[in-house]
């Protein structure tokens, strides 16, 4: 049985959140938030990503990402998580363009740019790209292609999946008291549903009696075949492990049960379940293609860590407007999220305390070899000078 491969302390100590941070999250693309947010001129999000605060706009009708703080103080450009605003500094009142140049300097005359110091002035801006309805962000100046880092079974559900959403969401953020990596481990391991969720979603899925998933479920999906999978197998023949490996998707067997809500909706997808581990740190999937989830853990301290929770239906019928019944399907997932949130804490102050043991079950195989990308980055990581 392969035992855990990350050592305890890189989930307890501040050394290891640094080199997360600057050899993980500031290299990869990032989930910024979903176009449902931005769909009209000045809709703004903002969120912070890798330790930097970002807000990213629709301006001119294109999706841009800026560091959210202002080159003259530091303000943030936009305060709020999310709202209809232009680029504008709330504290001396100077405006950006769509390139994130400064574009009006109200009482101008204080400062006493010469033309070229104006024309130097502007916002850090990061490139954005997008799939479906997902919005990543990268911080590096020229950052490899999105389809370099996903498999393209991955784009392909992200894509085909964004086609259902409704324009509508409920999004809320909430902290954590235990490691990011802790999380997404969690959400990989079905294993747990039962112990940790036994009233709440163990109800719902169709499980065997050795704990794995039903092979007797009849699967009546429309977009995955029948084979319930943890997603596609992991190229072990390869001597490192490739970053397109470390992102997948799997299923589970969850019996369709007609809800009060769904003559409401367009279901894409009856009798399917699916999750997306969309590494470093997002879960997205949906049941049955009635609803969606999108979560995100985004590390603060080694201990601690911002929740960015979304939640949508599929398109409705007659583009019926239903704030109630998302704000229902939120609040449900949330009791989920608070049973995994209690217990997760406890797990992280015993590994404070002591060695963490640790083996990995067949159904969670992909945490091996994210262990062994984590583990090469990091070794690659000592030997670049400082
Ligand atoms: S800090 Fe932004 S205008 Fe002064
Ligand atoms: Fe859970």
């Amino acid at each position: 049985m392969p035992k855990t491969i990350l050592p305890p302390e890189c989930y307890t100590q501040d050394k290891w959140l640094e080199f997360e941070h600057k050899h993980i999250f500031k290299k990869l693309w990032l989930l910024a938030c979903l176009t449902q947010q931005l769909r009209n001129e000045n809709d703004f999000a903002t969120c912070d990503l890798a330790g930097v605060p970002i807000f990213l706009q629709n301006l001119e009708g294109k999706i841009k990402a800026f560091r959210n703080s202002c080159p003259h103080k530091g303000m943030p450009i936009q305060t709020e998580l999310c709202g209809n605003r232009k680029a504008l500094c709330p504290y001396h009142g100077w405006s950006f363009d769509c390139n994130g140049k400064v574009r009006g300097i109200p009482n101008a005359g204080l400062y006493q740019f010469s033309s070229e110091e104006k024309e130097s002035l502007g916002l850090e801006e990061y490139p954005v790209a997008i799939l479906g309805n997902f919005i990543f962000i990268n911080f590096e100046k020229d950052p490899p292609h999105i389809e370099d880092q996903f498999n393209a079974s991955l784009i392909r559900i992200l894509k085909d999946a964004s086609n259902h959403f409704s324009s509508e969401i409920s999004y809320t953020t909430f902290e954590c008291d235990y490691n990011w990596k802790l999380n997404f481990e969690n959400v990989t391991d079905f294993n747990h549903i039962k112990f940790v969720h036994p009233k709440s979603f163990a109800p719902l899925i169709d499980f065997a009696k050795d704990g794995a998933y039903s092979e007797t479920f009849k699967n009546t999906s429309k977009i995955f075949d029948e084979k319930f999978s943890t997603g596609e197998e992991i190229r072990q023949s390869s001597p490192r492990v490739s970053t397109k490996d470390i992102s997948f998707w799997g299923r589970a067997p969850l019996p369709y049960k007609e809800r009060w809500y769904s003559k409401f909706l367009d279901a894409c997808d009856i009798g399917g379940h699916f999750a997306c581990h969309i590494f470093p740190n997002v879960n997205f999937g949906s049941i049955h293609g009635e609803n969606f989830f999108l979560q995100q853990f985004n590390p603060i301290t080694p201990g601690r860590f911002l929740y960015r929770s979304w939640v949508f239906t599929s398109k409705t019928r007659d583009a019926k407007s239903l704030p109630h019944l998302l704000w229902g399907i939120h609040h449900a997932e949330k009791r989920v999220i608070d049973e995994d949130r209690v217990l997760l804490a406890k797990l992280q102050k015993s590994l404070s305390s002591g060695e963490r043991v640790g083996y990995v079950g067949n159904h969670e195989h992909p945490l091996i070899s994210i262990g062994k990308w984590y583990m090469e980055k990091y070794n690659d990581s000592l030997e670049i000078p400082h």
